[in-house]
């Protein structure tokens, strides 16, 4: 049973042409608090929002949990502030939500950035260990979670600073929405059949050191694209925009200023 979509909380900074950042798993908006000052500096609207049972957003009633329920959030929210066509930005899960956007409404993409993610849905092991990553959530937290997986997301020269910001930012969501989220990854669609079709401008971005999606999986991404090129992020891990703020922005910048004209 799915109930009518809700505008979704966000934060919007700047004005001119929208830039529109989703987030990863079992973070909110905050992680992107970096790259929106960043964009509002160079004359962008830069906005972030939560997905449904995130941050600020309430879980959507959506059964069985799907991820086009965040497509239409971040629909909802496009329609709510009158934006056509942004440049949207998405990393890992808010890449995921990225691609079936775009898949799905290409006419609302007018760019497109990737960042640490893949198209291709999980495999039999990663499955698995959603059911595992499901029952730690629903008996100790996000908490708990994301303690497992510092490791593989962060560099291992990420600041205390960076670390501690990850492990509130996790913390504070509810058991609830992260269960939401993992099951909706688990069964999540397999976009590699379609990526060839997709004409919207890219950029695939991947931290060198990120051993989750790693560069090489951008790169072939990026090949599979009809007009997208890669760009590697130095010393930063999975959470590259959260290892290497200024040059992930950077990157951003360079592109979003490539496309301004057709971003509405
Ligand atoms: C993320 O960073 O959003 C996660 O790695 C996505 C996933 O678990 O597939």
């Amino acid at each position: 049973m799915t109930e009518p979509t809700r505008t979704p909380a966000y934060d919007l900074v700047g004005e001119g042409p929208t830039v529109l950042f989703l987030h990863s798993f079992p973070l909110d908006r905050a992680m992107w608090s970096g790259q929106l000052d960043a964009l509002s500096r160079a004359g962008f609207r830069a906005i972030a929002l939560d997905f449904p049972g995130f941050g600020e957003t309430p879980l959507a009633h959506c059964s069985p949990p799907d991820l086009d329920a965040y497509v239409s959030s971040v629909l909802a929210l496009l329609d709510t502030l009158h934006v056509e066509r942004p440049l949207i930005v998405g990393l890992s899960l808010g890449g995921y939500v990225a691609l079936r956007l775009v898949a799905q409404h290409p006419d609302r993409v007018g760019a497109l950035v990737l960042a640490d993610t893949h198209a291709g849905a999980d495999s039999p092991t990663a499955r698995a260990s959603r059911v595992v990553n499901l029952s730690l959530v629903r008996s100790k937290g996000p908490g708990a979670l994301i303690r497992k997986m510092l490791p593989l997301v962060l560099s291992p020269t990420a600041s205390e600073n960076t670390v501690s910001n990850v492990i509130s930012m996790a913390e504070r969501q509810s058991p609830e929405g992260v269960a939401f989220a993992l099951l909706a990854m688990r069964d999540r669609h397999d976009h590699t059949v379609v990526l060839p079709a997709i004409s919207t401008p890219t950029l695939c971005l991947a931290g060198e050191l990120d051993t989750i999606t790693t560069p090489t999986t951008l790169e072939s991404l990026s090949q599979d694209l009809q007009h997208s090129r890669f760009v590697g992020i130095p010393s930063a891990g999975h959470l590259s925009n959260l290892d290497a703020p200024e040059r992930f922005g950077q990157e951003i910048v360079r592109f979003a200023n490539e496309y301004r004209t057709e971003l509405t």
